[in-house]
């Protein structure tokens, strides 16, 4: 993989190590993107219970609906009782609709329960960073979501009911985008995925699917801020996950 020098700085400035090597041509590139993987495991395919929704009893169910539709009935969404009151609004979440690459997160803060949008914090800037230095952009091929489509107070995990709620709607949109690769960022969102609480240290480095798509799992980039020695390996993650993406 040959960087651009935009790619260099960034990986760079993410403390990243670049390692280069000399190809016949002259020109760097990476190095190799770690072996194959064993034996994927299969996650199960997420039967989606119907949220409860509030004046949705009529309504057709949220696998049949489409962005504008769907849009809106997270919106319009009481499911859970201790957050839906506390919302400044949802976080839906943000990018190309046909996008290649899905992003996961965990839940809004404050910040993004602010704006509307997700990852839009410190954290956010860290995962656009990770975005350039794959030659991608926020909307650019790229779609980001949460599990949760509102904020937790105090930022506390979310509750096993709250991410089951708020499942369909996520399941919903990863049919609408219909990604190559799926990036679960974070304990969080990756034991959510994988309906497991195997430690975020045992996920990583194993191919894994959800709902048939390709599932990469790495570290959350709020852990990247607190730590940067996780950070080369979150970047041979997403070589991984590239990697996978590219597989015919
Ligand atoms: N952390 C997340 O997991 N998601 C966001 O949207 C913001 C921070």
């Amino acid at each position: 993989m040959t960087l651009s020098r935009r790619q260099r700085e960034v990986l760079h400035e993410m403390g990243i190590p670049v390692w280069v090597r000399r190809g016949p041509s002259g020109a760097e590139s990476m190095a190799s993107i770690p072996r194959a993987f064993s034996e994927p495991l299969h996650a199960p395919v997420p039967s989606a219970p119907a949220p409860v929704i509030s004046s949705a009893a009529s309504s057709p169910p949220v696998a049949e609906l489409d962005w504008e539709a769907l849009r809106t009935r997270v919106a319009s969404c009481v499911a859970c009782s201790e957050l839906a009151p506390r919302r400044t609004q949802t976080v839906f979440g943000v990018g190309d609709p046909d996008a290649d690459w899905l992003f996961i997160g965990e839940a809004p803060g404050a910040e993004e329960d602010r704006c509307g949008e997700p990852f839009v914090g410190r954290a956010g800037q860290l995962l656009d960073n990770m975005l350039a230095a794959l030659g991608l952009g926020r909307g650019e091929n790229v779609y980001i979501a949460n599990i949760l489509k509102c904020r937790p107070p105090g930022n506390r995990d979310p509750a096993a009911a709250e991410a089951a709620a708020c499942r369909p709607f996520l399941d919903r949109q990863i049919a609408l985008v219909a990604p190559r690769v799926v990036i679960a960022l974070g304990r969080v969102a990756a034991q959510a995925l994988l309906d497991t609480d195997v430690p975020l240290g045992q996920l990583r480095g194993e191919d894994r699917t959800y709902g048939g798509i390709p599932l990469v799992v790495t570290y959350h980039p709020a852990h990247l801020l607190r730590s940067s020695a996780d950070k080369a390996k979150a970047w041979t993650d997403l070589l991984r996950a590239r990697a996978l993406m590219l597989r015919p």
